[in-house]
C-alpha cells in the first residue's frame, strides 16, 4: 500500500472514531433520561407545601360553605348528598393540614375575605333553591379531570414523596366521586338543563 493510501485510511478512522465518540455522548445522555423521567421535574418543597397550604384552604373553605348550605338545603336527595360531601371536605382539609406540618410548615394561606364570604352566601342562601345551586355548581365545574389536573400534575412529580403523593391521588378520587354526584343531582333537579 502507497504511503498517501496509508494516511487516507489513517485519516478516515480518525473522523470514524470522532463520528463514533460523538454517538456515544448522545446515547450516554439517552439512557440517563430514560433511567431517571422524573428527576428533571420532580416537585420542590416549597412548591409542595404552596399546593398543600392552598388546596386545604379550599377544602376548609369547602366544607364551611357546603355546611351553610346543608342548614338550608330543602330537598332530601341533595341533602343526602351534601352530607358526605361536606364530611369528605373537612377530613380532606384535615388531612392536608396534618401532611403539611408533617413537612415541617404551618397552615398559613388565607383565601381572600371576598371570596370566601360570597361562596358563603351563595350557598347558605335561603333564596337561591337547590336545583339553581346546583346548577351554578355545574356550570362552574363541567369537568372534574380539569378541575384536578394540578393536583394530578403534582401527585406525578412527586415519586420522592410517596405519602404526599398518594395523599393528593386519593382525595383527588374523592373529589371526581364529588363532581359525578352533584353532576347527577344536578340532572335530576333539572330535568329541563339537561
Ligand atoms: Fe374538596
Amino acid at each position: 500500500m502507497s504511503d498517501s493510501a496509508f494516511k487516507k485510511i489513517e485519516k478516515r478512522l480518525a473522523k470514524l472514531a470522532t463520528q463514533q465518540e460523538a454517538i456515544c455522548a448522545r446515547l450516554e445522555a439517552l439512557e440517563d433520561r430514560v433511567a431517571t423521567p422524573s428527576s428533571a421535574s420532580a416537585a420542590s418543597p416549597e412548591e409542595v407545601i404552596q399546593l398543600l397550604d392552598g388546596f386545604r384552604a379550599g377544602e376548609a373553605l369547602g366544607a364551611a360553605s357546603i355546611a351553610a348550605w346543608l342548614e338550608v338545603c330543602s330537598t332530601d336527595c341533595v341533602r343526602g348528598a351534601l352530607r358526605t360531601v361536606q364530611q369528605r371536605e373537612a377530613m380532606h382539609a384535615a388531612l392536608l393540614e396534618d401532611r403539611l406540618r408533617a413537612l415541617g410548615a404551618e397552615p398559613t394561606l388565607e383565601l381572600p375575605a371576598a371570596d370566601a364570604e360570597q361562596a358563603m352566601k351563595d350557598l347558605g342562601s335561603s333564596e337561591h333553591s337547590d336545583a339553581k345551586k346546583l346548577l351554578d355548581f355545574t356550570e362552574r365545574i363541567p369537568d372534574a379531570a380539569l378541575l384536578l389536573k394540578p393536583i394530578y400534575d403534582m401527585a406525578d412529580r412527586l415519586d420522592h414523596d410517596q405519602e404526599t403523593q398518594w395523599l393528593l391521588r386519593s382525595i383527588a378520587q374523592d373529589e371526581e366521586s364529588t363532581v359525578t354526584l352533584i353532576h347527577r343531582a344536578c340532572a335530576l333537579l333539572n330535568p329541563q338543563a339537561a
